[in-house]
């Protein structure tokens, strides 16, 4: 297996091919002051090259920009943590704004998508996990991520934030082949959570999307979340839930096909992908990441701010048994939450948000409301709350019985 994004080039003139691909989208950004600059024209398949020009125009535009003014900025490092745990944080922020240094690797791993069946994906991640870890920020911070590619890696990488300006989301800046690394600062303008993604060009940002290769940012307002009449809402917890299609290539006898190693499955998973039928929708990686042994723990009384990120396709989260109290559907924090949904919608390419006060003890499932793809296809958690039941609420009045006829 040799690196394989664009086999035959050496690496300048890959980079060029690739970068290329992300920036052609943008040409018009960069046309105001650029010669011969158009919209591309049509149903747009992403041009494999782009002229050098254009390159050479966007690095132009760059390098006359003035430096950021970091006056009064304070510099704190974020320890990421594996989903569905969120990183330490306050939800008001105290202080300053602040610059905040996390840092994430690229890591290609085999990873098991479902154990009963044998499936399996060479993912492509964030610091090893899908969804990539939850990075949170407050309006007005500086995120400053040091992006590495390990050098034994097949596949370049990049990240595009969604909750960024510029540059793609920052895609064009931090595109990273493997012994690569780069830093990318931007300021959290809005409040909100968003996806990030990796977007390496062309055909290769459904792959990696759809390799794990997406997690949320979360930015919190200075002064916390708000219900719709500005009062203060607060949790208790996090739970950070990636939903995750995977399009997993088969045999003709239906088996699942493995590889051995990363890339292998590249032209079997982009025919599958053609299809728009996911062999797998699963949260935080693999049929089962989040229920029995692996359930979401919590307790009557206590609030969950219930994360949710699709990066690739629509989805509509339901909590059985629970609500939700406070929703941001979209993921902006700058509009006033909806209320009591009994199930939201998250747009494919977004995150969201809802938050949900525990009433009653028991297993919950928290699930992708199309019950195909929660009980089919994996969609499908547990929250296990520990806590006195509330006949108040509801009561058995009659256990199942025999009826007479
Ligand atoms: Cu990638």
């Amino acid at each position: 297996m040799t690196k394989l994004n664009t086999p035959g080039l050496g690496m300048a003139s890959r980079r060029s091919v690739l970068r290329g691909s992300l920036i052609a989208a943008g040409a018009v950004v960069l046309g105001s002051g650029t010669a011969n600059a158009r919209a591309p024209r049509g149903p747009m398949p992403m041009p494999k090259r782009v002229p050098e020009w254009l390159i050479q125009a966007e690095a132009e535009v760059i390098a006359k920009a003035l430096p950021a003014d970091l006056t009064g900025y304070t510099r704190v490092r974020q320890e990421l943590v594996a989903p569905p745990f969120a990183p330490a944080h306050e939800q008001v922020a105290t202080g300053g704004s602040k610059i905040i240094e996390v840092y994430m690797e690229t890591t290609e791993r085999l990873m098991t998508v479902d154990e009963d069946t044998g499936a399996e994906i060479w993912a492509l991640t964030f610091n090893g996990s899908v969804p990539g870890p939850l990075i949170i920020a407050h309006e007005g911070d500086y995120v400053e991520l040091t992006l590495r590619n390990p050098t034994d890696s097949v596949f370049e990488h990049n990240i595009d934030f969604h909750a960024s300006t510029g540059a793609l989301g920052g895609g064009a800046l931090t595109h990273i082949f493997p012994g690569e690394e780069a830093v990318l600062r931007w300021k959290a303008t809005r409040p909100g959570v968003f996806t990030y993604h990796c977007a390496p060009g062309g055909e290769m940002i459904p792959y990696h999307v759809c390799h794990g290769m997406n997690g949320t940012m979360m930015v919190l307002p200075r002064d916390g979340l708000k219900d719709g009449k500005g009062n203060p809402l607060t949790y208790d917890e996090i739970a950070y839930i990636g939903e995750q299609d995977y399009y997993l290539p088969k045999n003709e006898d239906g088996s699942y096909k493995t590889y051995a190693v990363a890339g292998d499955d590249y032209s079997d998973s982009l025919e599958a992908m053609r299809g728009l039928i996911p062999t797998h929708s699963v949260f935080n990686g693999a049929v089962g990441a989040l229920t029995g042994e692996n359930a979401l723990r919590s307790k009557v009384g206590n609030t969950v701010l219930m994360i949710h990120n699709q990066a690739n396709r629509d989805t509509r989260p339901h909590l059985i048994g629970g609500h939700g109290n406070f929703v941001w559907e979209a993921g902006s924090f700058n509009d006033a939450p909806a209320t009591n949904f009994e199930t939201w919608f998250i747009r494919g390419g977004s995150s969201g948000a809802a938050m949900y006060t525990f009433e009653q003890p028991g297993v919950y499932a928290y699930v992708n409301h199309n019950l195909i793809e929660a009980v089919l296809l994996g969609a499908t958690a547990h929250f296990v709350v520990e806590g006195e039941w509330d006949n108040a609420l509801m009561e058995q009045v009659v256990a199942p019985r025999t009826f007479e006829v």
